[in-house]
C-alpha cells in the first residue's frame, strides 16, 4: 500500500513544528511549502538528518513550488501572518485573506481530492474562505483551534486538580478568540463534570486564562505566538483522519444550520474521519451557552462581511 502525503503550506514555526511532530509518527510522507526560497527546503533536510536517532521511516520533501503537494490525502495552511503591533484584527484578517486565497487555488489545481485544515488566523473565517474558494463539499474543509483550546484547557483544570491532563475531556466551541466559548458543563475531568469538582469563580478563572492563552504566550515571547502546542493540536486532526478513526474532538467547521447557524465556520464538536468531517456532534446547550455561542457566529459573521463573504456559500 502506498503511504499517503500530506502537504503543509507554510514553513514557519506552527508548520515546520507540524511537520516534525506529524514525521515522527511515521504514517505520512510530508511536502512542505514555503514562499521563501530555501526555507521550507533547510528545515526539510535537517528532519531527514534525524532519520536514523528517530527511527523515520518517511519522507519530508521541502519546496518552494506547489507540484510537491500533488496527490496529498491531506494540506494543511499555516501560512500567514501573526498580528503585529498597530496592526488591527481586520488588518489582519485582510493581509491573510490575501495569503490565502491564492494558496487555496494552487491547492485545488494541484491537490483536488485533498481535505484542507486551516490554521492561519483568524480562523475560522480563514476556514470559510477556504470553504468558498474551493467549492468543495464541507467535510474537506475545517479549521484547527478547538484541539488547541481544548487542550489548553484541560491543562488549566490538570493543574488546579492536581490530575493528569489526559484524564480532562474538554469542551471549548466558538470562535478562536475572544467569543469563544468554554463549556464547564460539558468539560469532564474522569467521567465527573468540572462544575461539580470547583467552585464557580475557580472555573470562570481557568475559562478566562483558556481564552488568553495565545496572548499570554505572546506577551511572553514578545515575537511569534505558541507553536508546540499548535503543532500537536494539527496532528491529532491528522491522525484521525488518516487512521480513520472517528474521533470527537471540536474543529472549526462549515455550519449549515446546526447551532442556528449558516453560512459560517465556527467551533463545534465534530467527528473525524477518512473523508474529513464525519458528522456535526449536536450537544445540548443552555440559553446562555447558547447566546454565547451566538455571540460567537456573530464576530465570524463580521469577519466575513469586511472581505465581502456573506452569502459567498458555495456547496
Ligand atoms: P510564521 O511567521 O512563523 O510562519 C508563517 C510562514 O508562512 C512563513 O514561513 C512565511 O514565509 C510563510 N508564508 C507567507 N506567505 C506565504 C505564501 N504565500 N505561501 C507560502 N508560505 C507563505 O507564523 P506561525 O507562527 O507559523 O503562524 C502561522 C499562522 O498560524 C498565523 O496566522 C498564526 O496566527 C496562526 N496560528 C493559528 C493557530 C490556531 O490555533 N489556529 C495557532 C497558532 C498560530
Ligand atoms: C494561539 O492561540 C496565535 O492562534 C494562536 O496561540
Amino acid at each position: 500500500m502506498t503511504r499517503p502525503k500530506v502537504a503543509i503550506i507554510g514553513a514557519g514555526q506552527v508548520g515546520a513544528t507540524t511537520a516534525w511532530n506529524l514525521a515522527r509518527t511515521n504514517l505520512a510522507d510530508i511536502a512542505l511549502v514555503d514562499i521563501v526560497e530555501g526555507l521550507a527546503q533547510g528545515k526539510a533536510l535537517d528532519m531527514m538528518h534525524a532519520s536514523a536517532l528517530e527511527h523515520l521511516t518517511v519522507t519530508v520533501e521541502g519546496s518552494t513550488d506547489y507540484a510537491a503537494i500533488r496527490e496529498s490525502r491531506i494540506v494543511v495552511v499555516t501560512a500567514g501572518l501573526a498580528r503585529k503591533p498597530g496592526m488591527t484584527r481586520e488588518d489582519l484578517l485582510k493581509a491573510n485573506a490575501e495569503i490565502v486565497r491564492p494558496i487555496v487555488e494552487q491547492v485545488v489545481r494541484h491537490a483536488p481530492q485533498a481535505i484542507l485544515i486551516m490554521v492561519t488566523n483568524p480562523l475560522d473565517v480563514m476556514t470559510y474562505l477556504a470553504y468558498t474558494a474551493t467549492g468543495w463539499e464541507r467535510s474537506r474543509v475545517l479549521g484547527m483551534a478547538g484541539v488547541l483550546d481544548g487542550a489548553r484547557f484541560a491543562y488549566g483544570i490538570a493543574q488546579r486538580l492536581g490530575v493528569a491532563p489526559d484524564q480532562v475531556a474538554p469542551m471549548v466551541l466558538g470562535t478562536h478568540g475572544d467569543t469563544m466559548v468554554c463549556l464547564p458543563r460539558h468539560t469532564t475531568v474522569n467521567g465527573k463534570r468540572l462544575t461539580d469538582l470547583l467552585p464557580p469563580d475557580d472555573v470562570a478563572a481557568l475559562v478566562q486564562r483558556t481564552r488568553d492563552a495565545g496572548a499570554e504566550i505572546v506577551a511572553l515571547l514578545k515575537a511569534g505566538s505558541a507553536f508546540y502546542a499548535p503543532g500537536s493540536s494539527v496532528v491529532a486532526m491528522v491522525r484521525a483522519i488518516l487512521q480513520n478513526a472517528q474521533t470527537a474532538m471540536t474543529a472549526s467547521a462549515i455550519l449549515t444550520g446546526e447551532y442556528g447557524c449558516h453560512g459560517i465556520a465556527l467551533g463545534v464538536p465534530v467527528r473525524l474521519g477518512a473523508t474529513g468531517l464525519a458528522e456535526i456532534i449536536q450537544i445540548d446547550l443552555t440559553s446562555e451557552e447558547r447566546q454565547a455561542l451566538q455571540a460567537a457566529a456573530a464576530t465570524v459573521q463580521s469577519g466575513l462581511q469586511a472581505l465581502g463573504l456573506v452569502g459567498a456559500k458555495k456547496s
